[in-house]
């Protein structure tokens, strides 16, 4: 397994945001996470990636490494990468800049320095800005590139914000809502880029998703929270038809009529 949890847990005060959650993830798996608002899907990404610690008791497993409450850079020095649902961009630096950024979270320039010497570092620069113009170009922002970040549109962000994660070319890519607020046509073209960069760069990757028809169409294997625990799990076809999923959703954000339109895919 790429990525395993046994009793995750974390509480915020009184409540249980991650409820002893058991997860397997295997190499070049696409996992879908789905779930109301608020059942705890952003605070497992959280939690995986090292921004909070996990309560006593939890274990997570990275790529044979065990990670629980390991410091984030050091789970990204791993080769885990993951995306916000609010968007983090640095708004005043060019969109390679911003890339590049993306980059030296993974390999930072003292790293560099130690191992290159100062001479060679800016040869080394420059073979790195090549690969990542590359990588603008793969999500056709290359012409873009000198643009403050402040300047792209919204789905143009979300590809950079993608572009980004993917710099330091990570083993398991969480994306949190990589489509929300998109157009459906740019849900498409977002989609149809993440497929092909997974098989570019070999990635697994686990992608929370409210647009469903995303998460049915794409999956693999659906895991679906529901107040901090995992309430079910299957191929998307499984998991459309389980009953605990299609109560968790009714009478929550979507209506009855919504969710199974959404379901039904
Ligand atoms: N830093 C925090 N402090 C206190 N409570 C928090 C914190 N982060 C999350 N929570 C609470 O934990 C629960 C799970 O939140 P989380 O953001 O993980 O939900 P989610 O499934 O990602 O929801 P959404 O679909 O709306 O993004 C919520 O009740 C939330 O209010
Ligand atoms: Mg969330």
């Amino acid at each position: 397994m790429l990525l395993k949890t046994k009793k995750l847990m974390k509480a915020f005060g009184g409540l249980k945001a991650i409820d002893k959650i058991d997860i397997e993830i295997p190499q070049g798996e696409i996992r879908g996470i789905i779930g109301p608002n608020g059942s705890g899907k952003s605070t497992f990404f959280n939690l995986i990636s090292g921004v909070y610690d996990s309560d006593p008791g939890s274990y997570i497993e990275f790529n044979d490494h065990d990670i629980t409450n390991e410091p984030a850079h050091e789970i990204g020095a791993l080769g885990l990468a993951r995306t916000f649902q609010l968007l983090r961009l640095y708004q005043d630096m060019s969109v390679i800049n911003n890339v590049m950024s993306g980059y030296h979270t993974k390999v930072p320039y003292s790293f560099a320095a130690a191992v290159l010497g100062r001479k060679k570092i800016w040869d080394h620069e420059k073979k790195i800005r090549d690969e990542m113009m590359e990588l603008l170009s793969f999500v056709g922002l290359a012409d873009f590139a000198e643009m403050n970040a402040s300047e792209l549109s919204g789905g143009q962000r979300r590809l950079l914000v993608l572009a980004r994660a993917i710099a330091g070319k990570p083993k398991l890519l969480m994306l949190d809502e990589p489509a929300a607020g998109l157009s459906p046509h740019n849900v498409d073209n977002l989609m149809k880029i993440i497929m092909q960069l997974k098989d570019k760069y070999g990635l697994t990757l686990i992608i929370i998703e409210h647009i469903l028809k995303v998460v049915m169409d794409t999956c693999d294997t659906v895991t679906v929270f529901d107040h901090g625990q995992k309430i079910a799990e299957g191929t998307p076809a499984e998991v459309k038809d389980d009953n605990a999923v299609i109560e968790a959703y009714l009478g929550k954000k979507m209506n009855d009529d919504e969710m199974r339109k959404a379901l039904a895919v």
